[in-house]
């Protein structure tokens, strides 16, 4: 069973003092609580991803978003992750150091959808940018490319307003496409994999790239035509 897998793990504070399982269980219970807060903050981010989308359609006859993907990172995850970076394992600690307890993935038809849909976002009054990765222009390595921002958007409840972060992944059906097998192939399982196979990754991350660009040309070129 998960439950009981999840329960023979040790888990440290940044200390390095073992933190008894129930103690883990009582964290992870509590941060149940804090991610409503998360998974608020994702429906305030898809609703303003989704008019701005309903309203390209009818500006520009046509929908920028093929479709939007989003999740909350799970209670043993985030604690993972706080492990991993050698932070605090506590629920103040996670909002604090993590920036994507709340990720929304948009997957975009043409790599100027991708910038056209951020600007929006930002401009938007009550949000506020925190950080922006543009792997568009500055691939990883490895061939990967998004555009990632890390936005605060404030939620209201009934009695206090509350700033939250979200991470906001806006790629193409291609990049997501390279993105979704390299995943499975290699991201966070063993580390680097033969070399050969690093290269061969790139490559198809390369033409996929170049044939995004092609695909964009063609539509400015149909955009003309109308
Ligand atoms: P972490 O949040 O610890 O992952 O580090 P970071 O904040 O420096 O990460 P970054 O913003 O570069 O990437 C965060 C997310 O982007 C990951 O959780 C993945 O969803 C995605 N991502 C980044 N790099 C890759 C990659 O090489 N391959 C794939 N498939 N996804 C990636
Ligand atoms: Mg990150």
């Amino acid at each position: 069973m998960g439950q009981s897998k999840e329960n023979d793990q040790i888990f440290w504070d940044s200390r390095e003092n073992i933190i008894s399982p129930e103690l883990v269980e009582e964290r992870i219970e509590e941060m149940n609580e804090t991610l409503l807060v998360y998974r608020s903050a994702i429906k305030e981010v898809k609703t303003k991803l989704d008019i701005l989308d309903d309203e390209l359609k009818i500006k520009r006859k046509r929908n920028p978003i093929e479709y939007m993907k989003s999740r909350v990172k799970t209670p043993s995850s985030i604690m993972d992750k706080l492990k991993r970076k050698g932070f605090e394992m506590s629920i103040e600690s996670a909002k604090k150091n993590l920036n994507d307890i709340a990720g929304i993935r948009v997957i975009c038809s043409f790599v100027g959808d991708i910038y056209d849909i951020a600007n929006m976002l930002i401009r938007q009054d009550d949000i506020t940018l925190i950080e922006e990765k543009d792997y568009i222009n500055s691939p990883k390595p490895n061939g990967y490319r998004s555009l990632h921002l890390v936005i605060e958007v404030p939620i209201f409840f009934s009695d206090h307003v509350e700033p939250v972060r979200v991470e906001v992944q806006i790629r193409t059906i291609a990049m997501d496409f390279w993105a979704s097998l390299e995943h499975k192939l290699y991201y966070k399982t063993s580390g680097d994999g033969p070399l050969h196979i690093t290269q061969d990754l790139k490559e198809c991350a390369e033409l996929i790239a170049s044939t995004d660009m092609r695909m964009q040309d063609i539509q400015r070129k149909v955009e003309k035509l109308r």
